[in-house]
């Protein structure tokens, strides 16, 4: 979405490694960098400034960068001008070594000081190479929830809103604790205030971002405790979170991610099932099914547990869609361990699964555990065994959609046939339709004809809500 033709400005280009979290630090970068000036270039030839904001979640993260920077290297030999910037959670842990392996990155900032960049490029082209990486601990809360920050959304009906960041547990496999410090909750009413800008911009959908979003708040009810408030909630906060979100006037879909089930409550299931703009789609990571494993890595239930929770959602939210996370190959896992994450899988009858290869990170507690690594051909051979099981349910219930009536978004043309539109239900599945021109961001109603795996197919019923737009209308054109 260039539109710098003709124009002095630098353009900027952000390329993201990773999670949503990433990819909304990655629109808060763009808008900062906008908001100086700076206007957007999809081509990498004509970018003065380039950012890779990296993740360190899983493994090649760390090959990507390095084979990034190093086709970055002759790029800057052509254009010394060019800027180089590395942001984000492997920036964050490994900042002196990109710096010694990379010395023609320009900047390397982390993931509590990203509101510094157009500074640190500034500071960079004066005085040279800058690292910058903050803690938790220099920020306060106006730096820690910048919600003054500009974003340049990617979509213009759809915004993700960060509730919290950092992350309290300690799963022995995860390097997130690590990287992006302690549990703090963003200020309620800021994140309703931000709520409610949006939608007056236009934005019926919002994702309300966290890395273990249902334990939203505690802190909040903490401090205001330990300050003697009397009228600080015990109960949980990220049910009536959704709700009040829920209820924002022009808000149409609301959206969570991630919960962690440990601290699933019924009330979260309450607030799903009695918003009706919550949309009816839980993410809920099981990570393995076996209780020796999940003790292991300190997830807080059982195979067991894990189900009860589950079809209690399922009682209480109706037709509700479950989609999960799950490793493979954590260090000890045994073929008996990884059949019962198999009954665990087929009983939790997910839509869709994302899976995971167990990866060690440099400073997790699994990582240390080098003696029981399982043996990659096995692991192998237990991932597809777990993609036939993952699928065979997500077919089944795809299958069991044909002929309802569904109400989608429309996100644009399909990305493998642009005859066909694709819109997105609220159960998170893409329908794939024939149709005339529909502004990215409508509403429509949509008859589900056919199932697949991965998606459904149907054909359009009729548009119930046009999309209205800030900014350039990208109408489809068939
Ligand atoms: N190896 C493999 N998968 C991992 N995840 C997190 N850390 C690792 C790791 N070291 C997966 C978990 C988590 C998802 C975001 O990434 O399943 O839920
Ligand atoms: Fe990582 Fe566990 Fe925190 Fe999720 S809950 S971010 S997996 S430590």
């Amino acid at each position: 979405m260039s539109e710098s033709a003709g124009t002095d400005a630098k353009r900027y280009l952000v390329r993201t490694f990773g999670c949503q979290m990433n990819e909304h630090d990655s629109e808060r970068i763009a808008g900062l960098l906008e908001d100086d000036g700076y206007e957007r270039t999809d081509d990498e030839s004509a970018a003065d400034v380039i950012v890779l904001n990296t993740c360190c979640i899983r493994e090649n993260a760390d090959n990507k960068l390095y084979g990034t920077l190093g086709h970055l290297k002759a790029r800057k030999a052509e254009n010394p001008d060019l800027q180089i910037v590395v942001g984000g959670c492997l920036a964050q842990k490994d900042a002196e070594l990109i710096q010694q392996k990379a010395g023609h990155v320009d900047v390397v900032f982390g993931t509590f000081n990203v509101h510094r960049v157009s500074e640190l490029l500034d500071e960079a082209r004066d005085t040279g190479p800058i690292t910058e990486i903050w803690t938790e601990a220099a920020l306060d809360e106006a730096e820690a929830f910048p919600s003054a920050m500009p974003v340049r959304r990617e979509v213009d009906h759809a915004a993700w809103v960060t509730i919290q960041i950092g992350c309290d547990n300690s799963c022995a496999f995860c390097i997130v604790p690590a990287v992006r410090g302690v549990e703090m909750s963003r200020p309620y009413d800021q994140i309703l205030d931000e709520v409610r800008t949006f939608a007056a911009d236009g934005v019926t959908e919002i994702t309300l971002l966290g890395q273990n979003v249902n334990s939203y708040g505690r802190d909040l009810q903490l401090a205001k405790r330990q300050a003697g408030d009397p009228s600080a909630r015990l109960r949980p906060l990220f049910a009536d979170l959704l709700r009040d979100a829920g209820a924002v006037e022009g808000i149409r879909r609301v959206r969570y991610t991630s919960p962690h089930p440990k601290d699933m409550t019924p009330e979260v299931f309450a607030a799903m099932a009695e918003t009706p703009t919550v949309c009816p789609h839980l993410h809920f990571p099981l990570q393995s099914g076996s209780d020796k494993v999940l003790a292991e890595m300190h997830r807080g239930y059982t195979g067991e547990r894990y189900l009860s929770k589950l079809a209690q959602a399922r009682e209480m939210v109706p037709d509700l869609a479950v989609t999960t996370d799950i490793i493979v190959g954590f260090p000890g896992e045994t073929e008996a361990d990884f059949e019962r994450t198999l009954e665990v899988a087929a009983a939790a009858e997910f839509d869709s699964a994302y899976t995971f290869v167990y990866s060690p990170r440099p400073g997790t507690e699994a990582a240390e555990r080098v003696d029981d690594f399982c043996d990659p051909e096995e692991v192998k051979d237990r991932y597809s065994r777990l993609r036939m099981v993952i699928e065979r349910s997500g077919r089944r219930r795809h299958e069991a959609r044909v002929g309802n009536v569904e109400e989608v978004v429309i996100e644009g043309p399909s990305k493998k046939d642009p005859t066909q539109i694709t819109g997105r239900t609220g159960q998170n599945k893409l329908i794939h339709f024939p149709s005339g021109p529909i502004k990215v961001g409508s509403y429509a109603t949509v008859r589900v004809t056919e199932a697949a795996t991965q998606y459904l197919k149907g054909e359009l019923v009729e548009v119930t809500h046009t999309a209205r737009h800030r900014t350039k209308i990208p109408v489809l054109s068939l």
